[in-house]
């Protein structure tokens, strides 16, 4: 579960406006990813969705989407942002780690920046059990995580995950299709690197 004091230094960047990975556009590699993703339904949830630019992609591109944070300031901005464009989202102040997100199973999970913000292995492998309870059979995940093979040009930039850290937590309970370095769609010069993962959950549980 995230701690207060992780609730409240995210709620100060919200509130400061200290939020690089804001971008203000959904992100291109999801964007792209969903120019030939085979997904088996259109129920979508996004893990972390900030200020909701990615979601009301998914909303506008004919999803039925979910999405959660943490902070409710962050959901104030998403749900505002929605409101202005027309379109519907559930927006949830849940944690995934310890609460039930209503509406699964789901087709489709996203998270940018999410996943990657946690330390220990174990809370990565619960962060990755815990998706993949939200998913139907086959589900997919799209993680966009950071990536410990970038430079640290970005004062602390983003976390940073390993190659190795990312498929130990992921691959008992999915199937990862593609694991890829790229780079976030950021305003930053150069954009941080990132790991563009899709994962399939598994359908007989976790890989012995
Ligand atoms: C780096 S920001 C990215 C926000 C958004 N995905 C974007 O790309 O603009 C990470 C977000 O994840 C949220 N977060 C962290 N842990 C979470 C959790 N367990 N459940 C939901 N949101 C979480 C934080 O509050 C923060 O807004």
């Amino acid at each position: 579960m995230a701690t207060k004091e992780e609730i409240e230094r995210y709620q100060r960047r919200y509130e400061t406006g200290d939020t690089p990975w804001d971008s203000g556009r959904p992100d291109k590699n999801l964007v792209n990813f969903l120019k030939t993703a085979q997904l088996s339904g259109k129920k979508a949830l996004e893990i972390g969705c900030g200020t909701g630019e990615n979601a009301i992609f998914l909303a506008q591109n004919g999803f039925d989407v979910t999405a959660t944070e943490i902070v409710p300031l962050a959901l104030d901005k998403a749900r505002e942002k929605a409101e202005k464009q027309g379109v519907s989202i559930n927006f949830l102040v849940k944690d995934i780690m310890d609460e039930d997100i209503p509406g699964k199973p789901f087709d489709f999970a996203f998270d940018r920046g999410c996943f990657h913000h946690y330390k220990t292995p174990e809370e990565r492998l619960k962060f990755a059990r815990r998706l993949a309870q939200h998913l139907g059979d086959r589900g997919i995940w799209l993680c966009l995580a950071g990536n410990s093979d970038g430079e640290k040009v970005h004062g602390q930039g983003p976390p940073k995950r390993t190659a190795q850290e990312m498929v130990a937590a992921v691959e008992p309970f999915f199937e990862i299709l593609l694991l890829k370095s790229g780079e976030f769609d950021s305003n930053m010069t150069p954009p941080p690197r990132c790991w563009i993962m899709v994962a399939r959950k598994r359908k007989s549980g976790p890989q012995k």
